[in-house]
């Protein structure tokens, strides 16, 4: 589809109201498509002061974390904030039986103190440019699938040679609405980013997996990192000689808190939807991937935790892939439930039926589109099979038997001497070490093993994959063995990949001896006939499928858009920066059943198991908590807030997020979903999609009274938007600045707007700090 038609359609589809808070929207086309609907909703920004090319706008104070996450600059000094799962492996990375910050927390006192974290970055977007006609030059519908590949990939090949970039400036550049449109981002991305500090799981990770993915929510899901920059503000790798880096633009904090119905925008770099997918996909998902991944996963976890429950060397070694692995084996099932509940196939069922209707009462759509559906039909038909046995593949071999890692590295390294000889060999040697290294320190062969049997035997018994099934039962078979534990033992006894020291001594030889041992290691044995047979026989059709589907999917994207005029079409997120916006509310879930959007530290009380590894509480919370010794951070009626609920429409990479309040100012920050409504990646219903987000307060209060940073909260700019100072006259400083002149109060109003370039006629900010905090 031309721009030209894609413009159309946002213009005319701008007209209706659409289902409130559902989208992912590119900040450059707010002011065309959505800036009137948010001011509606109550925004006092323009989206200029959200976006803009020319002066520091709320874009600029926006960070792609590691390319995983999302953070915020919320100092002029380049402190950012993210959320505690954010940057959990570092946390963990620092977190030795002595120094355990996860467990105690860690808050570097000066610069000095903060942890340098190699490999992480922080990236930053200039610009963001459609160019749709560049990338798209030459394409014809005629071509074949690999033609219009190649044409596209000679033409981003082109656009990035003519580019004129600044220094330290790349270009990306994404399809979007599935490839029916591209836009390209101006990065620059700085790698010295340093841990600055963490409160507790205990409070950062409250509730750990028991309460993740749900609500009501008492997590303090934060964590504080800072840039650094070479001498002049630009991107340098790690030195001691770097600076704090210094933004064009940060968030200020405000200490007035949300109230139901309040305006909240999330700005971030959401991962991935899919909500444009046919019913038949959709069906796909609900009966046999997901219920596959869960089962394995399901396995895989209940090991895991029993093992650390025995022991605390275990938890700390396991705490973070278990998470990771827990996190969407959790989300899988609520998204199946809520597929359901919502009735998903039956919506995409009368979508389809619409789509066709329209498509019949014109020959030329007819003509264009019409064969679509029913391919979608057939193609997922026969996807089916290579979808599972790659689920299976993946989840089994690639991801829940950690061992795997160390064959995945092995054969690279055989693979690597093949290709370019002993230098190749060594280069790759060198490239491994490290993460060799953090495998090994959080690796226990033990739980390993119990994995390996479970999942092996799985993968042998796997129904509605026989291919892959039948090389694993072959093995089993080949080599004499009764069953899986048998398998387990052996191989385990066996191979050098389960010892650290025996795999550096075999890699350390010369390659040719290296190699021969590597490829008579029994479980490298066993893993080279069972990836074979995935690789020869299912791994091809699976991607050839899966290549005709994507066509498919972007000819239909185009057909729904041109086919409803006047439906507002978002493109599907696919990692870049994006905008959602909706308001704090609250839900219903089930008959009888209505939640409120604010927790506050009652609740976290309520929860409390004294010794309990997901709902201990701090003694020092609990006293500051009995004192109700909350400084500055209470609601005006002596609350402490902990998280609330909004309808902004957010996904995986949406972590770490601000929720920004009318006028520019943060009021908390993004770090899940309620499990209701984790179908929002595929089928968003405004009625039980929400995202939860920390109350700013919260973290200031664990910031300031909890850990004793202070000096952290003086680097940031609080703020009084709403003039809400009641009941909050303990704070002393906060008196000092309230009984400034007036006239001296504005003026640093005045001065504060222009730094922060988010100034709103309306806004009436106030920089507490001004004083020092
Ligand atoms: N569910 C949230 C997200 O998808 C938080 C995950 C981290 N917490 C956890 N217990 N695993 O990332
Ligand atoms: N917890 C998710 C993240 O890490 C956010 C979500 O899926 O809602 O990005």
């Amino acid at each position: 589809m031309t721009n030209k038609i894609l413009l159309t359609v946002f213009l005319l589809s701008t007209t209706i109201t659409l289902r409130a808070g559902e989208g992912m929207w590119l900040p450059q086309l707010l002011k065309a498509l959505n800036e009137g609907e948010m001011q509606t909703m109550g925004m006092k920004l323009t989206a200029e002061q959200i976006y803009s090319v020319n002066q520091g706008s709320l874009k600029d104070a926006i960070v792609h974390f590691g390319g995983f996450c999302t953070s915020e600059v919320i100092s002029d000094q380049g402190l950012l904030l993210t959320n505690h799962h954010c940057g959990y492996g570092q946390i963990q990375s620092h977190t030795t039986l002595e120094k355990n910050y996860l467990k105690n927390g860690f808050w570097a006192k000066n610069f000095r103190e903060e942890l340098a974290n190699p490999g992480l970055f922080a990236r930053f977007i200039v610009r963001i440019d459609d160019v749709t006609q560049a990338m798209l030059a030459g394409v014809t519908d005629k071509m074949t699938n690999k033609e219009r590949q190649s044409q596209i990939d000679k033409n981003m090949a082109t656009l990035k040679e003519n580019t004129k970039l600044g220094e330290f400036e790349e270009l990306m550049i994404r399809p979007f609405y599935h490839g029916n449109q591209y836009f390209s981002f101006t990065t620059v991305t700085y790698n010295d980013v340093r841990l600055v500090g963490a409160p507790p799981e205990s409070i950062g990770k409250f509730g750990a997996d028991t309460d993740n993915w749900e609500w009501p929510r008492h997590t303090g899901d934060f964590s504080l990192f800072r840039i650094y920059a070479g001498l002049n503000n630009e991107p340098a790798e790690y030195s001691e000689n770097n600076k704090p880096y210094s933004p064009k633009h940060f968030l200020p904090i405000s200490l007035d808190g949300v109230e139901e119905g309040d305006f909240t925008l999330v700005f971030g770099f959401p991962g991935r939807t899919n909500q444009y997918l046919p019913g038949v996909a959709v069906e796909q998902l609900i009966e046999t991937v997901n219920p596959a991944r869960i089962a394995i996963r399901d396995a895989a976890l209940k090991i895991i935790d029993a093992e650390m429950r025995k022991d605390e060397k275990t938890k700390i070694q396991y705490a973070s892939k278990f998470a990771r692995v827990a996190n969407y084996w959790k989300k899988w099932i609520g998204e199946n439930q809520g597929l359901i509940a919502t009735n998903a196939l039956g919506k995409k069922a009368e979508l389809e039926k619409g789509f066709t209707n329209k498509l019949n009462s014109s020959l030329n759509l007819k003509d264009r589109y019409g064969d679509i559906l029913p391919a979608f039909k057939k193609q997922y038909e026969m996807l089916e099979p290579y979808v599972l046995s790659t689920n299976y593949y993946n989840e089994i071999m690639g991801r829940n038997i950690e061992a795997m890692r160390i064959i995945t590295y092995l054969r690279r390294l055989s693979d690597a001497y093949d290709k370019n000889g002993k230098e190749g060999y060594d280069k790759y040697k060198t490239r491994i070490a490290g993460p060799m290294e953090s495998f090994y320190k959080n690796y226990n062969s033990n739980i390993d093993k119990q994995v390996f049997a479970r999942l092996t035997e799985m993968y042998g018994n796997a129904d509605g994959a026989k291919e892959i099934s039948a090389s694993m039962q072959n093995y089993l078979m080949a080599n004499g063995i009764r069953d899986y534990d048998q398998l387990a033992d052996q191989v385990f006894a066996m191979s050098m990949v389960l010892d650290k020291n025996k795999v550096l001594q075999t890699i350390n030889q010369s390659p040719e001896a290296a190699i021969k041992s590597i490829k008579s290691d029994p479980l490298f044995k066993m893993a080279t006939e069972i990836s074979s047979t995935y690789l020869e026989k299912i791994a091809g059709p699976y991607r050839e499928i899966n290549g005709k589907i994507a066509d498919l999917q972007r000819r239909y994207m185009a057909g729904l858009m041109e086919v409803f005029p006047n439906k507002r079409f978002w493109p599907d997120a696919n990692s870049t920066m994006r905008v959602t916006y909706g308001k704090v509310q609250g839900y219903h879930p089930r008959d009888g059943i209505t939640y409120d959007p604010l927790t506050t530290l009652d609740g976290v009380i309520e929860k409390y198991e004294p010794g309990d590894y997901e709902f201990d509480v701090p003694k020092k919370l609990l006293e500051l908590n009995a004192s109700r010794d909350y400084g500055n951070y209470a609601t005006a009626d002596g609350k402490m807030p902990v998280c609330f609920l909004g309808s902004n429409h957010t996904t995986g990479g949406n972590s770490g997020s601000p929720a920004i309040d009318a006028n520019g100012n943060l009021v908390g920050l993004n770090f899940d979903r309620v499990w209701e409504g984790t179908m929002s990646d595929i089928n968003y219903d405004p009625s039980i999609c929400r995202n939860i987000m920390v109350d700013a307060r919260y973290i200031l209060f664990i910031i300031d009274k909890y850990a004793g940073a202070g000096h952290l909260v003086k680097e940031m700019k609080l703020v009084h938007p709403r003039g809400n100072t009641a009941g909050k006259q303990k704070n002393k400083q906060l008196n000092q600045s309230l009984n400034t002149p007036q006239s001296q109060l504005k003026n640093k109003r005045k001065k504060a707007m222009m730094k922060n370039g988010t100034p709103s006629e309306n806004q009436k900010a106030l920089p507490l700090n001004g004083g020092g905090q």
